[in-house]
């Protein structure tokens, strides 16, 4: 069997990924959110779309380095979870907390520094999540897809600089987060330059 018997990694990390927001409504159910629950929400969401985005960029390294491929399984379901918390982030923003006021959406967006580079994230994550689907993986062309999909390190750049500019003060959460997302990059770099030496080696 090909596939390893190992049908139900997926699902069970669809169920796995869908705790945190269980946990989110269970909290709010009970009055378990604090003195601020719209922010402890929005900061919950933002928190875990950060945290699933550094985890999509797992996989592909630990196949090139460890040689351990099953992760590689999760990439697509752990990358689009991620755009769905940031999503729903947003979502929560625009309809809970601004309560579809569009005006001051569209001026905290164009003002404040701090929501545009959010925005910029999930733009990033929205073209991701679109052309995760195998369609668009023949549509484009494998290595223009790969290409594109490296766009998961500048959504991870801007999700960081998001976090930082939000939490001011206190830089060690957005510091661990660009201190993984940085690792999981240079663990990218031998497998770009053995292949580029093997192009170079095969012209
Ligand atoms: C238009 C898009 C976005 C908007 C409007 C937005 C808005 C916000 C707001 C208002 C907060 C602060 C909440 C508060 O303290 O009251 C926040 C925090 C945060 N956001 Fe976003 N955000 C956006 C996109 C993103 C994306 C794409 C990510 C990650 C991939 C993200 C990750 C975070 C994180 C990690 C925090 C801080 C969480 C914490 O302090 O624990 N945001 N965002």
């Amino acid at each position: 069997m090909k596939d390893g018997g190992k049908r139900w990694l997926v699902p069970a990390a669809v169920a796995v990924l869908l705790v945190p927001l269980a946990k989110i409504a269970w909290d709010g159910a009970r009055d378990g959110l604090g003195a601020n629950p719209i922010e402890a929400v929005q900061n919950r969401l933002g928190f875990w779309a950060i945290t699933l985005l550094a985890l999509s960029l797992v996989p592909t390294p630990a196949a090139e380095l460890l040689r351990v491929r099953w992760p590689q399984r999760l990439r697509r379901v752990l990358g689009v979870t991620a755009f769905a918390y940031a999503l729903l982030h947003f979502g929560f923003y625009v309809g809970v907390d601004k309560f579809f006021d569009w005006p001051t959406i569209s001026q905290d967006l164009t003002k404040r520094p701090f929501l545009m580079v959010g925005f910029a994230a999930l733009l990033c994550l929205t073209s991701l999540a679109v052309t995760s689907t195998d369609g668009w993986v023949r549509r484009l062309g494998y290595p223009r897809w790969k290409r594109l999909h490296r766009l998961a390190y500048l959504a991870a750049a801007l999700a960081v600089v998001h976090f930082a500019w939000r939490v001011k003060a206190d830089l060690r959460r957005p510091l661990l987060f660009a201190a993984a997302f940085a690792l999981l990059l240079a663990a990218r770099v031998p497998g770009w330059l053995r292949r580029g030496a093997g192009r170079v080696g095969s012209r």
